[in-house]
């Protein structure tokens, strides 16, 4: 079997996928030098669902999510497919991507400065994206604006219309981008770590936030996170990425009691979780490889406790766990 026979989301696979990409390869060019970033990923996604994507620093999270939406700069090569409401997103032009950018999927990201222009209001700004994509007059669009913020429920929302990005604490600008990026209710919402720079009461409001606008809004969502426990509260489906590829996947009900490879098992011996504070936390030994010089074989071999010498022979072949359920290990076989 192999990853493409094995979509994340079987069940909806038959009814059409939200989302699906197909052998999704992004190149970037360092050095005079071709380094692949994403290699070869495939994976669907059902309207209203939500995958997690879960890889420690480096492991092509943002750079997956940014070639979902297209904005990686044009320099970056992007090969296979990637279907997202019936648009061939690699193909579209710029034009026709910037209507789309919205109503149909759209980002928040890990640090909500990124979104915001420092020296507009945030209602200009959410009311400004609702008026180009939705024609709506200024006073409309200002109304809307204060509907979204209640919805993420900013206090005082009429006030902080009139606040300027910097004026707002951390978790407040953090719903306020989420405010922004549900303005269009778009149907696919990408999440890149959206709650790992706020402290950990205010990562857990975020995170209930967003499972519960996910519910209502019945939008789908990826969730990115290094974090696997913050990513076990709010998916339906995991996908585990090291070094540009998914190297285990599932239903997160079967991913997370059976995970079947060690690396997975190594993030969940390393997160926090239920742990008690102060618990020793086993660390993973070793760096993920830069994507510049990655190893014959299974990438995760080198830092790897179960490995033998097969694991340089070739990419690991995707073995199934459970249903739907695969890990991409050699030992499992064993
Ligand atoms: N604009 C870029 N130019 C060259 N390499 C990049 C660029 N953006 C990201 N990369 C590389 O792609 C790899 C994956 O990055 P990223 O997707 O940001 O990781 P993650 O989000 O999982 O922490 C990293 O090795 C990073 O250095
Ligand atoms: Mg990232």
């Amino acid at each position: 079997m192999t990853l493409l026979d094995a979509p994340l989301t079987a069940d909806h696979a038959a009814s059409s996928p939200l989302l699906d990409v197909e052998r999704l390869k992004v190149t970037f060019r360092r050095d005079g030098k071709d380094v692949d970033a994403v290699r070869d990923i495939s994976f669907q996604l059902a309207p209203g669902k939500v995958l997690c994507i879960i890889g420690e620093s480096g492991s092509g999270k943002s750079v997956t999510l940014r070639a979902i939406m297209r904005l990686l700069p044009a320099s970056v090569r992007l090969k296979g497919r990637v279907a997202l409401g019936g648009h061939d997103m690699l193909a579209l032009p710029e034009r026709r991507l910037d209507r789309l950018r919205g109503p149909l999927v759209s980002m928040v990201f890990q640090e909500p400065m990124n979104a915001f222009d420092p020296v507009y209001t945030v209602g200009q700004q959410i009311s400004e994206t609702i008026q180009r994509h939705e024609g709506l007059d200024n006073r409309a669009a200002m109304r809307r604006s204060r509907e979204l913020l209640d919805l993420v429920q900013v206090p005082r929302s009429e006030e902080r219309l009139n606040a300027y990005p910097h004026e707002l604490s951390g978790g407040l600008r953090q719903r306020a981008m989420i405010a922004l990026a549900l303005a269009c209710k778009p149907r696919l919402l990408l999440a890149d770590e959206p709650t790992t720079a706020l402290d950990a009461t205010v990562q857990i409001q975020i995170l209930l936030l967003l499972r519960r606008l996910q519910r209502e809004l019945d939008m789908a969502m990826i969730f990115v996170t290094h974090d696997l426990s913050v990513g076990a509260q709010i998916a339906d489906e995991v996908a585990v990425m090291y070094a540009g590829r998914f190297v285990e996947s599932g239903p997160a009900s079967s991913l997370l009691r059976y995970p079947g490879h060690p690396y997975t098992m190594g993030l969940m011996a390393s997160s926090v979780g239920d742990k008690p504070p102060g618990a020793l936390l086993e660390a993973i030994p070793g760096q993920p490889p830069d994507p510049a010089h990655v190893v014959k074989g299974c990438s995760f071999a080198p830092r790897c406790s179960r490995r033998i010498e097969a694991c340089q022979d070739g990419i690991p072949p995707p073995v199934e766990i459970a249903k739907h359920h695969i890990a991409c290990c050699i030992r499992q076989r064993s």
